[in-house]
């Protein structure tokens, strides 16, 4: 990787002031790692540059026909050193949003690299405390052709946001909104990949929780509206009252990373826990009936939130006492202590950066 430091970087001064309350995603470092993709000569030109707008010609592909993809993970300082978690399973995912997208796979070591060479160059924009620095890979086509077919050349980046809570509330439970008219990935559609597009056919039923004064927009499956699949940017888990636990099986929803972890962290602690279908109608009824004791959201962004109120046409439904339960508390602590370097890592999660 060559390093190009930024010849007027923030200064120190400057850089306090944005990260006293940075919110999510409104706060960037000052460098961002690229990488080229020509179909001649594969990976080249890697590299950690000063953070700057693209060149990029009108006719780019990522522009009409949205070849874009992108992964969303997090650097945490833990003690003295500065830890990122399951990694490798990002560069997986990204490869298999990759595939899905007719664009080129990157080495899984040259994606891990290349953040770990972003955090090391941008390391004093790492939050202390609570907050971590988000960081965004993402690949964009880059041809000028209009033809639809796949790009021949391809820019993968990294840019690196430190980031507070992402739920205005902190841990206050969130209000879910369960859209009954819009979908958002079909069978055979790219619901499992992270690609741009699902974000934009999401956006306006996410509008629509929001106008009905919610925090999150829930999709039900879109061959027949009735199984609950994953919020616009999360997952989602069931707690029943004999301690049991469902989650929406893997196909159409985003094959979370932070799903999959809490998976074995309950499965780790002896909970009965599946991966089946759960339709709607049976979480309104299980929530009415007092089945249901704690609903919650989780995803690398928003880590552990409780679900304290779904919101839907024709109604509301409080869940249990409509309070942060201690099951998702519980998870949310022993997730974040393991982020973080606080709780034992039997299954080696935990990934420290060697800050050079
Ligand atoms: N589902 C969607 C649609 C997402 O955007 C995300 C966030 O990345 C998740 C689930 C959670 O995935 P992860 O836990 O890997 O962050
Ligand atoms: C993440 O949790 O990293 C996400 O990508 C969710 C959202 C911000 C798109």
């Amino acid at each position: 990787m060559n390093i190009l430091p930024h010849t007027d970087p923030t200064p120190a001064d400057k850089r306090a002031q944005l990260m006293l309350d940075p919110g999510f995603g409104r706060v960037f470092t000052d460098h961002m790692a690229t990488i080229r993709w020509t179909t001649a000569d594969g990976w080249h030109d890697a590299k950690i540059e000063a953070r700057k707008p693209f060149q990029i010609d009108p006719a780019a592909s990522v522009l009409h026909y949205a070849q874009e993809i992108f992964e969303g993970m997090k650097a945490y300082k833990a003690g003295n050193g500065v830890t990122l978690f399951r990694p490798l399973e990002n560069a997986r995912r990204f490869n298999e949003s990759a595939e899905r997208l007719a664009m080129p796979t990157i080495p899984e070591d040259l994606f891990i690299e290349a953040i770990e060479a972003l955090v090391r160059t941008d390391r004093d924009w790492i939050p202390e405390g609570e907050g971590s620095l988000y960081l965004r890979p993402f690949m964009i086509s880059t041809e000028a052709f209009l033809g639809v077919r796949p790009s021949n050349e391809y820019l993968f980046c990294v840019i690196a946001s430190p980031a507070g809570a992402y739920f205005k509330g902190g841990a206050k439970p969130v209000k879910v909104w369960v859209s009954d008219d819009y979908t958002r990935a079909a069978p055979g559609g790219t619901g499992a990949a992270k690609c741009g597009g699902n974000y934009a056919a999401s956006l306006v039923a996410q509008a629509q929780a929001v106008k009905n004064g919610c925090d999150q927009v829930v999709f039900l499956d879109a061959a027949e509206h009735r199984w609950v699949e994953e919020l616009g940017g999360m997952n989602v888990f069931f707690v029943f009252d004999d301690g049991s636990m469902r989650t929406p099986p893997l196909g159409t929803i985003l094959p979370g990373i932070t799903r999959a972890s809490i998976l074995t962290l309950a499965r780790d602690a002896g909970i009965a826990i599946e991966e089946a279908p759960y339709s709607f109608d049976e979480w309104k009824a299980d929530a009415a009936s007092g089945r249901l004791k704690e609903v919650f959201a989780c995803g690398t962004a928003a880590v552990v939130a409780a679900i304290g109120e779904i919101r839907f046409t024709g109604g509301t439904q409080q869940i249990g006492d409509g309070q942060d339960g201690p099951v998702t508390r519980r998870l949310r602590a022993q997730l974040t202590g393991l982020q973080r370097g606080t709780e034992a890592d039997p299954h080696n999660w935990r990934h420290a950066i060697d800050m050079g």
